[in-house]
């Protein structure tokens, strides 16, 4: 097995690491992942509503007021930063660029000294309907001259919440994706890879492709099968007959259209990407799928 390449930095005196997106589901994370390393005076976050990460001030850790939005905000929460995550932002792909345009001029303005990002998989060549984002904001990153590290996170397997909810409750396992094979990995597993780059030294300039064991639907369904001790059915449907599915079992109507394009992305083999950087950065493999949907089938029971 490869050794992480973790140095810790926290043992560099006066080292600043900053995580956007601290109160979101992946941030969350991140932070847990950093605290067990990195002292917590060394670590601030900038967050849209300070509020919500109130425990993570009690623990120590500095609070900023930071919304992508609102350049003028970014400023003031990223100045002294040495090491900058941004997470990206959600919401439709324009957004997206504005926001996280914002975030990189604000990052260059404050000088900081290394930027890393929450990409896509495959980010540079992907077709999926997502990649102009994470090529637009990597493309920004560059141009700022400073060092770098694209995390290309590939697939959540949290992403399928709602699908194991319907085979929970008895529906098989729909999909129009073929046979696309998808990289999925918890987000624990993104959060660790994305805290030891943060805090890790020999990471400048840097690609992780951060993808799990490739796997077909057939071979998820399985998987979700073994774990919840029956048969998962697959049926394997049109773009159209997708859609209309998805209506009945109750998706909002705005919600279709991202699933559909996901489901074609994945089809035309956007998250196909092969790569052991998840074991470069952690020392182990992307947890096996079935281990992971074992723990979320328990956090959902
Ligand atoms: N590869 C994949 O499978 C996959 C799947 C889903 C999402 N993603 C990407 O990964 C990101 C993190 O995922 P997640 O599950 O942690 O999503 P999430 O819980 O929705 O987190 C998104 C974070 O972005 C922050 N944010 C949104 N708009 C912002 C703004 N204007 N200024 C500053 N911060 C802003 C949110 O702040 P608040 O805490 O204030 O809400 C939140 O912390 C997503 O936003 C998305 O870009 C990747």
């Amino acid at each position: 097995m490869l050794q992480p390449q973790y140095i810790n930095i926290g043992e560099e005196q006066n080292v600043k690491l900053l995580v956007t997106g601290a109160t979101g589901k992946l941030g969350t994370k991140v932070v847990e992942a950093l605290l067990k390393t990195v002292p917590a005076d060394q670590l601030v976050v900038s967050v849209r509503n300070p509020e919500k990460a109130e425990g993570l001030r009690a623990r120590g850790v500095e609070v900023r007021q930071g919304d992508f939005d609102r350049p003028e905000t970014l400023a003031t929460a990223f100045k002294g930063i040495d090491r900058l995550l941004l997470i990206s932002a959600d919401g439709d792909n324009e957004t997206r660029i504005r926001q996280h345009t914002n975030a990189v001029a604000a990052a260059q303005q404050a000088q900081v000294g290394f930027i890393a990002y929450t990409s896509l998989g495959n980010a540079s060549e992907s077709s999926i309907f997502l990649a102009p984002v994470h090529r637009a904001t990597e493309e920004a990153i560059r141009n700022t001259g400073i060092a770098y590290s694209f995390l290309r996170n590939n697939w959540y397997l949290e992403n399928e919440t709602g699908s194991i909810q319907g085979v929970m409750a008895g529906a098989p396992w729909v999909t129009s994706a073929g046979s696309g094979k998808v990289g999925w990995a918890p987000r624990q597993d993104f959060a660790e890879a994305a805290a030891a780059v943060l805090a890790g030294n020999g990471h400048e300039n840097t690609i992780y492709e951060l993808s799990g064991t490739l796997h077909t639907q057939e071979e998820f369904a399985a998987a979700l099968g073994g774990v919840l001790g029956k048969d998962v059915p697959v049926q394997q449907v049109d773009d159209e007959t997708y859609a209309d599915i998805m209506k009945g079992a109750g998706v909002p109507d705005f919600v279709i259209p991202i699933l559909v394009a996901i489901q074609k992305g994945i089809r035309d083999g956007a998250l196909e990407v092969e790569s052991n950087d998840f074991e470069k950065l952690l020392g182990r493999p992307a947890t096996p799928i079935s281990e992971g949907l074992a723990q979320l089938v328990k956090e959902l029971s």
